[in-house]
This record gives structure tokens, sequence and C-alpha cells, in this order.
């Protein structure tokens, strides 16, 4: 079990978050697989103050994914603390702050991952949205802006002292890609060096390698993402295999209903056009490697409305009936 400030956790497992993926569908078929705590997309703290309609609505909300951290961000403490009220009166049970993020676009305004590169700037933003926020507070980072330049403890320790209740480390620096590997050992000096919480991220993309991150890092909690896109039964896998017991990937029609309850969810909590454009972004996640994939992938991306692309799920799932098990089940 994982306890961020009053928030208590059903285990360790968070679900990452993801901006154009971790929308509410998602979340709830993460949350349905075992994860712990979902996270909402990254959120624009100027969006939210200036009450921006597209932006509001990445706050939408139901009781079935509780509890959820909202993350946000941003470069201006005023901004920020308001920001943190607004995504707390929209049912937010914990605020995150985006200290990460490497895109051209944010990294600009002197938000995501450029925090990491002026700290006592970043300490007030933190202590400003602090001072505000009445749910936990925690801070998502990475090693720090550069190659050759961590800044990870540094960081680590101010946020700790500001009042934040827990921290998500993701052990690359902002201007690494993914081609580096995450350098799992930043978890564990980080760890030493903390009393609050400590969430390791970076490349779980199988079940064994979460309890592998836990035990070599002895981090509380562990943070999935592109994993759970692929496989968002990763969650349920890691606690079963917690416990000693068996944990296959689902077969083909376990599977099939996961991908329909999943569009089924997209249909149901957003509107048309901008689901079915994020579904497609979720369904090319699970069906990678999958066989005729491109084929399929090709055809849903033609659906113009719902029916036709539970349809094109329905055919390509048939489809797949025809091959032999061990060709999907190696993926
Ligand atoms: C498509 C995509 C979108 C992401 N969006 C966010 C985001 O909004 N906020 C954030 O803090 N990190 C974001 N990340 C980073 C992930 O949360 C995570 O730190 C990273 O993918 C490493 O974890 P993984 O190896 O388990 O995928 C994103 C990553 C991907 C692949």
């Amino acid at each position: 079990m994982l306890q961020i400030g009053t928030v208590k956790l059903a285990n360790w497992l968070v679900m990452a978050p993801m901006a154009g993926y971790t929308n509410l569908a998602f979340r709830l078929v993460a949350k349905a697989q075992g994860a712990g705590l979902v996270t909402s997309e990254m959120i624009s703290a100027a969006g939210l103050t200036r009450r921006q309609k597209k932006t509001i609505e990445y706050l939408k909300s139901v009781p079935a994914e509780k509890p959820l951290a909202v993350q946000i961000f941003g470069s201006s403490p005023e901004t920020m603390a308001r920001a943190a009220e607004i995504a707390v009166e929209a049912g937010a049970d914990i605020v995150d702050i985006n200290m990460g993020c490497p895109v051209k676009k944010v990294v600009k305004t002197g938000a995501g991952a450029s925090l990491l590169r002026d700290l006592k700037q970043t300490s007030r933003i933190i202590r400003a949205v602090r001072h505000v926020c009445p749910v936990p507070l925690t801070a998502k980072i990475r090693l720090g802006w550069s190659r050759g330049k961590p800044v990870a403890l540094e960081t680590a320790r101010m946020l700790q002292d500001c009042g934040v209740d827990a921290l998500t480390i993701h052990p690359r620096f902002a201007t690494d890609g993914f081609s580096a590997p995450a350098d799992w050992e930043w978890i564990r000096k980080v760890k030493e060096h903390l009393k609050i919480p400590v969430i390791g991220n970076g490349d779980v993309m199988e079940a064994p390698t979460a309890i592998r991150m836990k035990k070599s890092t002895g981090c509380d909690g562990v943070m999935i993402g592109r994993g759970g896109l692929k496989k968002p039964w990763i969650f349920r896998q890691i606690l079963r295999l917690e416990k000693g017991m068996p944990a296959p990937d689902p077969d083909l029609l376990e599977r099939r209903n996961l991908v329909i309850n999943h569009v089924r969810l997209f249909r149901e909590y957003m509107p048309e056009k901008r689901a079915l454009h994020g579904i497609l972004g979720a369904l090319m996640w699970y069906t990678k490697g999958l066989p005729n994939s491109a084929h399929f992938r090709e055809s849903i991306s033609r659906a113009r409305d719902f029916d036709s692309l539970l349809g094109a799920v329905d055919r390509y799932f048939a489809e797949l009936e025809n091959v032999p098990a061990a060709r999907y089940e190696a993926q």
C-alpha cells in the first residue's frame, strides 16, 4: 500500500500522466485493471485560469476512477496556485506538478522540464501551490535538464522542504528522448535521500520489471507509462505476480472485450469527433506488434463514427482467430 499525504492508495502502482492518452476513458480502463492511482494528462495552468473550455474539459472525472491525480504545468506561482485551486474544486484528490515535459512549446514558456533549470523560481511556484492546495501535492521530475548535469537530489530535497507529499522520478535528462534507458540507480539515490514517498518511473514495459524496479531501488511506488498503453492489464499482472500467482497475458477474447469496452468508454465520455481521434491513438498501442495490425490501423483510421469503428474491431479480432495462438501470445 502506498499513502500520499492523506490519500491511501489500494496499491503501489500508478498510471503515468500521458498527454493525448490518459483521458477519462483510458484512466477508467487502467483503474479497472488494477492501477492504484491514475493521473490526468498534463493540463495548462494558464488555460485553466483563463477558463478555456477545452482545457477545463480535461478536468472531467467520475467516481469510478478515484483517487485521481491532476497534473498541471506552468511557470508562474500565482497562475499555478490558482490552477491548483480550480483542479481541486473540480475534484482532484492529488495535484501533481509537471517538472519533466521536454516539449519545446512548453519549455520555452519556462514550464515543464524548464523548472529543473531554476530551482529558486521553482521553489516559489511549489510554495505558492502548497499554500493554497488543500489536498496532497506531488511533483514529477527528471534527472536534470541536460546530460552530465544531474540536479535530481537537490530538486528532490527542495520539493520535500517546500511541503510536497511525494515525488516521481523519471531518471532521464530532458534532452534525452527515449533512446537511452532510464537510469534506475537515481531512483535509489533519491529514495535514500528523502523521507517522503518516492515513485520510480521509466521503462517498465512488462510486469516482472515493476517488481524488479521496486526491489532494486527501494522505491515506494512504481509509475507505468507506455507499458500501460500497450498492456493496460499490466497492473493486474503485477499484483498477481507479487502474490506469487500466475499472470498470463489475456487471451484473444478478453483483448477484444477490453478494446470494445475502451471504445464504449470513449463514446460515453467524449464528444464523438474528439473521441474518434483519441481512440485511434489508444488502439494503435493495443495492437502494436499483433498480426496484420497495419491493416487494422488503416481500417480504423477510415472510421467516421463509432459503429463503423466497432465493426472494424470485430472484423479484425475475427480474423485473428485464424492466427495460431503463439503468434499473438508472444507479443
Ligand atoms: C505519449 C506520451 C505522453 C506523455 N505525456 C506526459 C505528461 O503529460 N506529463 C508527464 O509528466 N509525463 C508525460 N509523459 C512521460 C511519462 O509520464 C513517463 O514519464 C515516460 O513515458 C517514462 O515512463 P515509461 O517508460 O513507463 O513510459 C509522456 C510520455 C509519453 C510517451
